[in-house]
């Protein structure tokens, strides 16, 4: 028996990186997985990989996380297509950096609408759906290290990722009455589109070389790399699966050894 047989999972941001990488061993893992992404296009694609390379288990869902309507319309499509929800991954994010005279208000709030009010909105849809149902379900957030520790030129990520842990917290102690687990996962660097970004910036910002900032990371985690999305997967399932029933409002760390708490 696969560890999540019988289960549906919202993931959102799936379209790529980390979030398809969760949809994907989810999959692998006996679930069925709706990819809940603004770029539907992309996610439609992801979808119709993992429909013929694992098996007929995914959907592809539109789902602007910054727009209520949105969010109970990819809740609202879910259900249509599996039935209920089990397990809601709140991945959806963008990276921002600026040193501090240079942040645009407008900046902040965009970045905060997605990855913090987005969150809160969808754990919020998700969770109303899991207690109407008596799902005993289980919620996962995407934080960061940059959560742990603010950053020279990232002040705006790095406190919307705090906001992440905290909310992980609230909301954990709150959703639990109702049987509801929510945890979240502190991914440390993680290669991909979204690093790509970031090396990008401190090649603006540090005068760096293309591709300097990812290996300069990639060395110092004590591991010895920089993470890959396929990473995190198992943290994702084991706060997913039956074992981690008691395990509330935690952020762990999966990171190689770049934080430890
Ligand atoms: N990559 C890393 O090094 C790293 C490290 C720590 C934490 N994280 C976190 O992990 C998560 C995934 O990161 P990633 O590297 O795969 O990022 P990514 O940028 O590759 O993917 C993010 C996805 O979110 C989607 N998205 C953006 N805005 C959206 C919106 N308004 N509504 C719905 N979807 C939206 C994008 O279309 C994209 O598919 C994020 O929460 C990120 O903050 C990443």
């Amino acid at each position: 028996m696969k560890r999540l047989d019988g289960k549906v999972a919202l993931i959102t941001g799936a379209a790529r990186g980390i979030g398809l990488a969760f949809a994907e061993r989810y999959a692998r893992e006996g679930a069925r997985v709706a990819l809940a992404d603004v770029d539907f296009e992309r996610a439609t694609e992801a979808a119709d990989k993992i429909n013929k390379e694992i098996g007929d288990c995914a959907v592809a869902v539109r789902m602007d996380v910054t727009d209520q309507v949105s969010i109970d319309a990819g809740v609202a499509d879910t259900v249509k297509a599996f039935g209920q929800i089990d397990i809601l991954i709140n991945n959806a994010a963008i990276f921002s950096a600026a040193p501090i005279v240079e942040i645009k208000r407008a900046d902040f709030d965009r970045v905060f609408d997605i990855n913090v009010a987005g969150a809160l909105f969808t754990i919020q849809a998700v969770a109303k759906h899991m207690i109407e149902r008596g799902i005993k379900g289980r919620i996962i957030n995407m934080a960061s290290q940059a959560g742990r520790r603010g950053e020279s030129l990232v002040a705006v990520y790095c406190a919307s990722k705090a906001a992440i842990i905290s909310l992980t917290q609230s909301a954990g102690q709150n959703l639990i009455a109702h049987g509801i687990n929510v945890n979240a996962i502190a991914p440390g660097v993680v290669d991909g589109e979204h690093w790509d970004g970031v090396d990008a910036f401190f090649a603006k910002y540090e005068g760096k070389a293309p591709g300097q900032k990812k290996k300069e990371v990639g060395e110092a985690v004590p591991f010895g790399r920089m993470g890959t999305a396929e990473d995190l997967t198992g943290m994702a399932v084991f706060l997913a699966s039956d074992d981690a029933a008691y395990v509330v409002a935690q952020t762990y760390n999966v990171d190689g050894g770049n934080w430890m708490s």
